[in-house]
């Protein structure tokens, strides 16, 4: 029998990097699904058609779209059981195994929001509104990020650099910088539920010129629901841009963070450019189905990269300035 260790297990490290492409396909089939309207293709739940197999899923897009999902849903799942089964088989720090608990509490909930979003659809209820299935989309869809951020807590915790580092417990980052990480994720989570709300209400277009709002202003000619929530997604990403600026310049001009963290740094940049390009993109191609679905999925990186580099600004000292110092 195996006992419990604090030091590198690899295959562990290496499992979570596997969790977390399964999670990016995972995300990609939700994208997608939301993006074509697919979340109804199968009007029960959890079968599909009253079927693991239905028919018509391999050839139809929106069955695909949505059973795919649901499938992948299951391995994600599988993947947070073996996973915690494994922390508390072989882990002795409680804070991986309290949280692979918690992650697998998160996702099993987060399958049931899914599964209530379906169920309470007024496809199956008759209900005047669909308000209340919005409500569960929404909740699934901001969901479905902290599922990403448990997975990309548990992977730093369990690499190489911060396992070796973390019996130190000085640190080299300067609480301001650390302050705006937290800054930059909690305006990014925000920006996240914003754009739920606007592509669940389907106000996605609702503005449909960009970075003009009307005919010659930056402000919307008129005013109502989708149209105000379209716009705080604008403001939204400019608060974003500038919290992410200057936890990035903060970060460079920062020697012990510069030289530890450039990748990341440089990833996070690039990922901010993308998604500003991606998010104008959606409109100005009328929000094709791949540009829709990518913009949502880069905010997802865009939010896991900024939490992981987050992260690791409280990790020991020894973890940001390498494994040898
Ligand atoms: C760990 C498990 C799961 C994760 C991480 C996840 C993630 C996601 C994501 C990211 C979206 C896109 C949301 C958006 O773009 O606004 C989505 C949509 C959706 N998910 Fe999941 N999902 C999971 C499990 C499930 C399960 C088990 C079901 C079962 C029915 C489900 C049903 C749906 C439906 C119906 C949509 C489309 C919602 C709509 O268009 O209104 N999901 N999911
Ligand atoms: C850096 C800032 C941004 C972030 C983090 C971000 C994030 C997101 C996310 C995650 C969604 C999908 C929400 C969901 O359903 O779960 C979304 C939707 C959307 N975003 Fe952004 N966004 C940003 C900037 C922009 C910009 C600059 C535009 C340009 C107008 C834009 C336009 C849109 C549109 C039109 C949708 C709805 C797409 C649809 O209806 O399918 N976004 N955004």
């Amino acid at each position: 029998m195996y006992a419990r260790t604090d030091s590198y297990q690899p295959k562990l490290f290496y499992f979570c990097l596997f969790a977390l492409f399964w999670v990016t396909l995972l995300l990609f089939a939700g994208g997608f699904t939301t993006t074509i309207r697919a979340g109804m293709a199968f009007l029960d739940w959890p079968l599909s058609n009253g079927s693991m197999n239905p028919q018509g899923w391999i050839t139809e897009t929106d069955k695909l779209a949505e059973h795919s999902h649901r499938l992948l849903g299951m391995k994600v799942g599988l993947i947070a059981i073996a996973l915690c089964v494994w922390t508390w088989l072989r882990q002795s720090r409680g804070s991986v195994r309290n949280l692979s608990l918690a992650l697998l509490a998160t996702v099993v909930f987060q399958g049931l929001l899914g599964g209530a979003r379906v169920r309470l659809d007024w496809l199956n209820t008759q209900a005047e509104s669909n308000i209340v299935a919005q409500a569960f989309a929404v909740t699934h869809a901001c969901g479905a990020m902290i599922v990403m951020g448990l997975f990309v807590a548990i992977t730093v915790l369990c690499s190489r650099r911060w396992m070796d580092a973390e019996k130190r417990s000085s640190t080299i980052v300067p609480d301001s910088i650390r302050y705006l990480g937290i800054a930059s994720t909690v305006a990014i989570f925000l920006q996240v539920l914003v754009g739920a709300v606007m592509r669940h209400a389907e106000a996605g277009l609702a503005i449909a010129r960009f970075p003009l709002a009307s005919a010659d202003s930056l402000l919307p000619a008129y005013w109502n629901f989708a149209v105000s929530i379209n716009f705080a997604h604008r403001v939204g990403a400019i608060l974003v841009s500038v919290f992410l600026l200057l936890f990035l310049y903060r970060s460079w001009k920062h020697s012990g963070t510069r030289r530890a963290l450039i990748y990341g740094l440089s990833l996070l940049l690039l990922l901010l450019l993308t998604q500003v390009y991606l998010g104008a993109l959606t409109v100005w191609t009328v929000r094709n189905s791949y540009v829709a679905t990518f913009h949502h999925l880069t905010g997802a990186f865009l939010l896991a990269t900024t939490w992981a580099l987050t992260f690791l600004c409280y990790a020991p000292a020894r973890a940001l300035a390498g494994r040898n110092t």
